[in-house]
């Protein structure tokens, strides 16, 4: 889809990643730390002026000088930061994850047994899976799913068992239907993996769902791998709830992160898994045998954007809000049926209700909005393993800028 956006010049809605830069502590921990190479340089950079990093040069030489030249003088002379590191993460970041965990759900992973960092969410579940699961184990895979639930699976020879989120039309959300999950699990299986605020459908499991879902983890002995990547973007006063958090639910949840959506940095890489001891040890087995570790001076700037004021995410929420209604309006307008995301940055819109793509299949109408609207997103049934469920709903990301939104906005208006 993103393919076909830049052949059409359509606005890009398809993809999950934004079109703004990262905080700007976030960029320059990570360019004092490529720059600085150790502490001791890192801090100097941090904390110093020009005039003090480049004492004696005459002012107006330097203004002169091309900006790459005075940041060459500046480079340390000892590195630490642009390499190898342990494979399983710098100490001070697995230090500020165990932090960051403690400060926003009141429980604290060890750090040196539990917390292994990765490259983004997407290896911390490949590892997780590669590690803890064999080879025709069953994991429990909700749909509307993220696409590479079922496809990591696939890799690992593992059956999925797909359950189907609900929307309820008159505006009460997506509903698990319990009777369908409970006897998905009473088949047996190893895992379930759960995501919440939840793409694509933006549901943001309540502490009754999260309580039920212990329950039946409990009852037939399942590891709930839970993706909370998108754990600081929740609307209208709902709130992320932390499953591990639960009595007794420690010993059987992984947690999948990353910094991805929350820090503006899908292309970094940098995420982490927080898992039991003996788990922990096979899934760094398995993450340092693939990749390594997540790139070094990246991780470091991590433990900056992990650090920041709680403010900043109280902003970040109320700019997704502010582009949730703006793109939410446009999709009604134009005919659309959208249940209000409590979380997450996407719309799951139904599509039967706009004439000129409502008897298309999903794909089509996708192409149809592609080429003729000038907005690209991505077909519902690309959610859906099982059933005829995803074919009535295309997926508009909303995470782009506000300008970016108001002309799919307008380009909307001409269906
Ligand atoms: C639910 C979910 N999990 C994981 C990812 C990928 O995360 P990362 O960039 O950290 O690999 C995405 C990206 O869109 C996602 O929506």
């Amino acid at each position: 889809m993103t393919r076909l956006a830049i052949e059409h010049d359509a606005v890009n809605l398809s993809q999950g990643f934004t079109d703004e830069p990262p905080v700007f502590d976030l960029v320059w921990a990570a360019v004092s730390a490529m720059l600085g190479g150790d502490d001791a340089q890192c801090d100097r950079l941090r904390a110093s002026t020009l005039r003090e990093l480049v004492p004696g040069a005459d002012p107006d030489e330097l203004l002169d000088q091309p900006l790459k030249t005075v940041l060459a003088g500046l480079q340390g002379r000892r590195d630490r930061l642009n390499q190898y590191s342990f494979p399983f993460g710098l100490t001070e970041l697995r230090e500020a994850i165990a932090d960051y965990t403690e400060r926003f759900y009141h429980w604290r992973p060890d750090p040196v047994t539990e917390v292994t960092v990765t490259l983004g969410a997407t290896e911390a579940l490949a590892s997780v899976l590669g590690a803890v699961c064999r080879a025709g184990d069953r994991v429990i895979v909700p749909q509307p799913y993220h696409e590479m639930y079922p496809t990591q699976a696939a890799i690992f020879g593992l059956e999925p068992v797909y359950v189907t989120l609900v929307e309820r039309l008159d505006g009460g959300g997506w509903e698990l239907d319990r009777d369908e999950w409970a006897a998905a699990a009473a088949r047996g299986a190893r895992a379930l993996i759960l995501n919440t605020p939840h793409n694509p459908t933006g549901k943001v499991f309540s502490a009754d769902d999260l309580a039920f879902v212990a329950e039946l983890a409990a009852l037939h002995e399942l590891l709930i791998i839970v993706d909370e990547i998108y754990e600081h973007i929740v609307f209208d006063g709902h709130r992320h709830q932390s499953l591990a958090a639960l009595p007794g639910l420690r010993a059987r949840t992984i947690v999948v992160n990353s910094i991805s959506k929350t820090g503006n940095a899908t292309g970094w890489r940098v995420g982490w898994v927080i898992a039991p001891a003996v788990l922990t040890s096979p899934i760094r087995g398995f993450h340092d045998t693939m990749v390594i570790q997540a790139p070094t001076p990246l991780q470091r700037a991590a433990v900056t954007l992990l650090g920041l004021d709680p403010d900043v995410y109280d902003r970040l929420r109320a700019a997704y809000a502010r582009k949730r209604d703006t793109l939410m309006a446009a999709l009604r307008k134009a005919g659309f049926g959208v249940s209000p995301p409590e979380g997450a940055y996407y719309l799951f819109a139904r599509y039967r209700g706009v004439p000129a793509i409502g008897a298309r299949s999903p794909m089509a109408a996708a192409l149809h909005l592609i080429k003729e609207a000038g907005v690209a997103s991505v077909p519902g049934d690309n959610f859906y393993a099982t059933g005829t469920a995803g074919d009535q709903y295309l997926r508009f990301a909303f995470c782009r800028s506000l300008p970016t939104l108001e002309e799919a906005a307008t380009r909307l208006a001409t269906l």
